[in-house]
């Protein structure tokens, strides 16, 4: 049987991928080859002419064949980074977005010294975990209608050594006490949008974590028509939206009696992110 050099099957990796149109063939080529030898992509360029071992090969092709189908690269690695921490993540949870990190990052930045969160729509925990991981003192309750989303949840905690509240509950429903923030990215793409998306999303990642009725409004409207039960008096609603929403919410927040609106773009100009005050 052939021996292979980590230099053939990264060359051997990338052009599979190439052929396959994926996206960074082989730079994903690279992240997984170094991920089943226990290497940086540094150490894995610095040994390119070491052999690989016939286990370690069989590895690599069944993940390089999941890449080829159109698998995310963080679901085939099993975990990925996010706010400086690493992330287990599967099929169970969305992976998490580098917008998602600006919305923790002004979080921390307006409220260093914040009490209570609840966090709506927790998935892999990221957006709580962050938040404890840079809060001092901070507690956080974190729900989530996937019970195996959960369980990620609590593994990641573990993994970054934060104490969190994880609850099953849908929106609401299982919570009760008063918070100094709620903070939710909840799923927001609607029917007519969730056609255009990339088969890579599609095919993946959970439909209950991207989809909502009413135009990708409807998780917005539920959580600002009980909000004012929750939240604490001089209590913060932040929230990541679908760029297209901010209108939509800002009226509705306006219905609910809710006067302070800001809406904040990302980094490419979209509106991204909002801030609601009573
Ligand atoms: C867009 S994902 C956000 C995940 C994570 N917070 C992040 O930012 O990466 C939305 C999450 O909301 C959860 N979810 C969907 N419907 C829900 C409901 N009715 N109540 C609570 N959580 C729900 C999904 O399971 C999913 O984990």
């Amino acid at each position: 049987m052939k021996i292979w050099k980590i230099s053939e099957i990264i060359n051997w990796a990338t052009d599979l991928l190439t052929s396959k149109d994926i996206e960074n063939p082989k730079l994903d080529s690279e992240y997984i080859i170094a991920h089943v030898l226990g290497m940086s992509r540094l150490e894995l360029n610095l040994h390119q002419d070491d052999d690989i071992t016939e286990d370690d090969l069989v590895l690599i092709q069944n993940m390089i064949s999941r890449r080829q189908k159109n698998e995310p690269l963080q679901y085939i690695l099993g975990e990925t980074d996010f706010y400086g921490l690493t992330f287990k993540v599967n099929e169970h949870v969305l992976i998490p977005r580098p917008e998602t990190e600006l919305l923790v990052e002004k979080i921390i930045k307006e409220n260093p010294a914040v009490e209570e969160i609840l966090e709506i729509g927790t998935g892999s925990g990221a957006i709580a975990i962050a938040l404890a991981a840079n809060i001092k003192n901070v507690k956080i309750i974190a729900v989530d209608i996937s019970n195996e989303a959960l369980q990620v949840a609590r593994e990641n905690a573990v993994k970054n050594k934060v104490n969190i509240n994880f609850c099953f509950s849908d929106v609401f429903e299982n919570v009760i006490g008063k918070y100094d923030l709620i903070i939710s990215n909840p799923p927001y793409i609607s029917n007519k949008e969730y056609q255009y998306l990339s088969s890579e999303i599609r095919e993946y990642e959970p439909l209950i974590a991207l989809l909502a009725d009413d135009n990708g409004l409807a998780f917005y409207k539920k959580i600002l028509c009980s909000a004012k039960d929750y939240l604490t008096e001089n209590g913060k609603i932040y929230f990541e939206i679908g760029y297209s929403l901010s209108e939509s919410i800002k009226k509705v927040a306006e219905e609910n009696g809710f006067r302070n609106i800001e809406t904040v773009k990302d980094l490419n100009d979209f509106d991204r992110m909002m801030v609601i005050e009573a």
